[in-house]
């Protein structure tokens, strides 16, 4: 028996190393977020996320082709309506801007995976993700608006109902209202996992979406809660979710490797806005490499058990990606 062991002979070279990798980032397990906003004349740039934009419906198709020419092949719809009510009318309405943007995009390419992003919250007056009595987020009234709108979505083209609104029963409640309006076929990715978080504030700008009161902690998470989480994902695919969620992705890596275990259920990491925009601040500041540091994120949530991560660097990645051949 040798006195210590030599973990070094499989780091000798470059081409040992590529072969004993374990994990790989690939750009068929990326999805982009787009953000479409009615009544824009041309793209503007989100201050706090340097390389995401608010588009316009044309924009956005141009977006999307410069996408798609990367590789990039399922994208995560965000609408900003011209107009917000208290119950979010134009989150469920026909010619709304998020079901607009899905017909354009499934016209102009109809191969790629349109994800429809479930919630209130960009639609409402009050900027809370369901319908209120007084300033109480009301559970199954918004989960009624939840239907509306996902039903309308799965109309306009989506190709998965991702709901991001917390409420109890969400999956329960769209997956009767899809299959009863005959859209049996269309899946249901759950934001199974979605904790009441800071690192969300970025996205509230460019999804113009922070609550107008209060905060979201009656229906979104305690950051501090692992065993809660772990049945939160229980229920979700106990009422038939196809997809499960963990959001956000680089302070949860513990619970995504959980979930993972209890779980047999494709499983979504969420590399939130504030994840994102940590890392061009810092490398704006020519603190980090930009890159590097990106990939091995990424890499992070992979290893921790996440089989897709969605994510504002897709075009990043797949950039990286192709430059390196793999
Ligand atoms: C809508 C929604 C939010 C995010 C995705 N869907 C914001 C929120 O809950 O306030 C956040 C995504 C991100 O930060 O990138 N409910």
């Amino acid at each position: 028996m040798t006195s210590f062991t030599r973990h070094r002979r499989l780091r000798r070279t470059a081409a040992m190393r590529d072969m004993v990798r374990e994990t790989q980032l690939s750009v068929h397990d990326v999805i982009q977020p787009l953000f479409v906003k009615e009544g824009l004349k041309s793209k503007q740039e989100v201050a706090s996320m340097p390389g995401v934009f608010q588009f316009s419906l044309t924009d956005l198709l141009q977006e999307v082709a410069s996408s798609v020419d990367l590789g990039i092949k399922a994208f995560i719809i965000f609408g900003i309506p011209a107009h917000k009510d208290a119950i979010g009318s134009q989150a469920s309405a026909e010619d709304g801007i998020v079901q607009q943007a899905i017909r354009l995009i499934k016209q102009n390419y109809p191969d790629v995976l349109i994800i429809a992003d479930t919630c209130l919250c960009e639609f409402t007056s009050h900027g809370h993700c369901g319908v209120l009595d007084g300033e109480h987020v009301l559970n199954d009234a918004s989960l009624e608006r939840l239907v509306e709108v996902a039903v309308s979505q799965a109309r306009a083209g989506a190709d998965i109902i991702a709901p991001s609104n917390a409420m109890d029963g969400y999956v329960y409640a769209i997956r009767q209202g899809l299959d009863k309006a005959g859209f049996e076929d269309i899946a249901i990715m759950a934001y199974a996992i979605k904790f009441a978080s800071s690192f969300y504030g970025p996205f509230r700008d460019a999804g113009e979406s922070a609550p107008a009161f209060g905060d979201r902690k009656t229906y979104q998470m305690d950051p501090a809660n692992r065993l809660e989480a772990l049945r939160e994902a229980q229920s979700d695919e106990a009422e038939g979710a196809d997809f499960l969620m963990v959001k956000p992705a680089l302070a949860f890596l513990d619970i995504l490797r959980d979930v993972r275990q209890q779980s047999n259920l494709p499983l979504v990491a969420y590399n939130v806005s504030g994840e994102y925009a940590m890392i061009k601040a810092a490398a704006q500041n020519g603190w980090i490499d930009e890159e590097k540091v990106m990939v091995e994120t990424l890499l992070g949530m992979k290893r921790a058990g996440a089989d897709i991560i969605i994510t504002y660097f897709a075009k990043d990645l797949a950039l990286y990606l192709s430059k390196k051949g793999v």
